[in-house]
């Protein structure tokens, strides 16, 4: 049965909405990625629009906004007018008219990247907080040249974690962008602040875990929408880098395994660490649900090869079987207040985080203690969100101990 697309009221008069920058922010399942790829669809179909979908990790695309919008396609009926091509990340209408796909991490792509008629017109960079604010910018510039007449637009969608974000800086404080608001539109610039109460399409079940999220920065930023305010942050002691250049010369790696699968990811810390001065070099990540650990083998394979990874203990089963699979994971020793002494340990380094590591990002940066009832903050950290830091631990569990030997 032929199916329409319906879109979700708050973003209806979006479908004509041509300002240059256009941000689509809240809380999460409020149907933002779902109405962009509407439109995105629509617009491709109606003719004269190329768009350029972006991540910061190309190889995060095809499990997310790429499935997103072929599903968009599917249910609305339109798989004749639309030639799927899933080997080079396209999807050409046939009109002619496009939608590509890259990673931000795939600078040569990104250079080079020419739909098959007119230009880029829309370049959308979805969970855009995992990404830069150079990187951003210079996405303008792929959208130069063509027909005056068309208006280009960069749209931005995210969860807006962290007012500290730079996102926040270039955009929301330039207008005095207050919480309760929930839109601004000057032509060039627009905003659109959306919750789940936006979305009819929302299962009870998420809407239940919504309103009941415990967790007072979660419930402010996922339930409501606003931006993340931290009180008892964790972490203050890491910073963001390229590193790219420098990985050739990292020769002291740290590998942590924390094992996953449908509600956690399974997630893997790579670090170079310089003793002397106190310094992890955060270069590589995998941070991915639904692996079972085969397929978890094959994925950490190319990133440690047979170097020794050091796992969660609590799941011996786990480690054999990579070390079936040729990986060489032996468990953590863990120990008493080992959450806690990992914790102060990583307070008094330097980290370094190579900028494609977003999901390392989000997690050390939103890392908190939990409050008492009267907001203080108690000396146990917010279990949520914090796999590549428990895969850290792991990572440096010789280095702890050599650290409190030595002191
Ligand atoms: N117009 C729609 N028609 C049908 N289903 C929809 C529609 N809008 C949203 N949905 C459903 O709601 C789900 C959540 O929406 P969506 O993924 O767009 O939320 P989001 O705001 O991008 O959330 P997040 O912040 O977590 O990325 C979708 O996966 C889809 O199943
Ligand atoms: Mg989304």
């Amino acid at each position: 049965m032929k199916q329409k697309i319906v879109i979700n009221d708050a973003y209806y008069p979006h479908l004509t909405n041509y300002a240059r920058t256009q941000i689509f922010y809240g809380g999460s399942s409020s149907g933002k990625s779902w109405f962009l790829a509407q439109r995105c669809v629509l617009d491709v179909l109606a003719g004269g629009r190329n768009y350029l979908v972006c991540r910061q990790v190309a190889r995060t695309i095809r499990t997310s906004v790429f499935q997103q919008i072929e599903r968009v396609i599917r249910e609305a009926g339109l798989l004749s007018y639309f030639q799927i091509n899933k080997s080079d990340m396209s999807m050409t209408c046939t009109n002619g008219y496009q939608i590509l796909f890259a990673g931000l991490d795939d600078v040569e792509k990104i250079k080079s990247i020419v739909p098959a008629v007119g230009v880029i017109t829309d370049v959308w960079v979805e969970e855009a907080t995992e990404s830069e604010r150079g990187d951003v910018k210079d996405l303008y510039k792929r959208q130069r040249g063509g027909d005056e007449q068309t208006p280009k637009r960069m749209i931005l969608s995210f969860n807006p974690i962290l007012q500290s974000h730079w996102i926040y800086a270039e955009w929301f404080a330039a207008v005095a962008w207050a919480d309760d608001q929930k839109e601004h539109n000057d032509g060039e610039l627009s905003i659109l602040k959306t919750t789940y109460k936006d979305n009819k399409y929302l299962t009870s079940q998420d809407r239940h875990d919504l309103e009941n999220e415990k967790d007072k920065y979660r419930y402010n930023v996922y339930t409501l929408g606003n931006w993340g305010i931290l009180g008892h942050v964790i972490f203050t002691n890491w910073r963001v880098e390229d590193l790219s250049g420098m990985i050739d010369q990292f020769t002291n790696h740290r590998n942590g395994l924390d094992f996953g699968f449908s509600v956690d990811p399974s997630a893997l810390w790579r670090a170079h660490y310089e003793r002397q001065n106190k310094r992890i070099y955060l270069y590589a990540e995998l941070y991915e649900r639904g692996l079972t650990n085969d397929k978890l083998a094959d994925a950490i394979r190319p990133i440690i090869g047979d170097e020794p990874v050091c796992c969660d203990s609590a799941e011996p089963k786990s480690i054999e079987e990579l070390r079936g699979y040729g990986i060489s994971a032996y468990p953590a020793r863990k120990g008493r207040d080992s959450v806690l002494q990992g914790i102060q340990w990583m307070q008094q380094q330097e980290i370094i985080i190579d900028k494609n590591c977003v999901n390392a990002k989000t997690e050390i940066s939103t890392y908190h203690w939990l409050e008492d009832a009267g907001g203080n903050a108690i000396l146990k950290p917010v279990g949520t969100n914090d796999h590549l830091i428990a895969a850290g631990r792991y990572a440096h569990e010789q280095d702890m101990q050599d650290t409190w030997y030595m002191s």
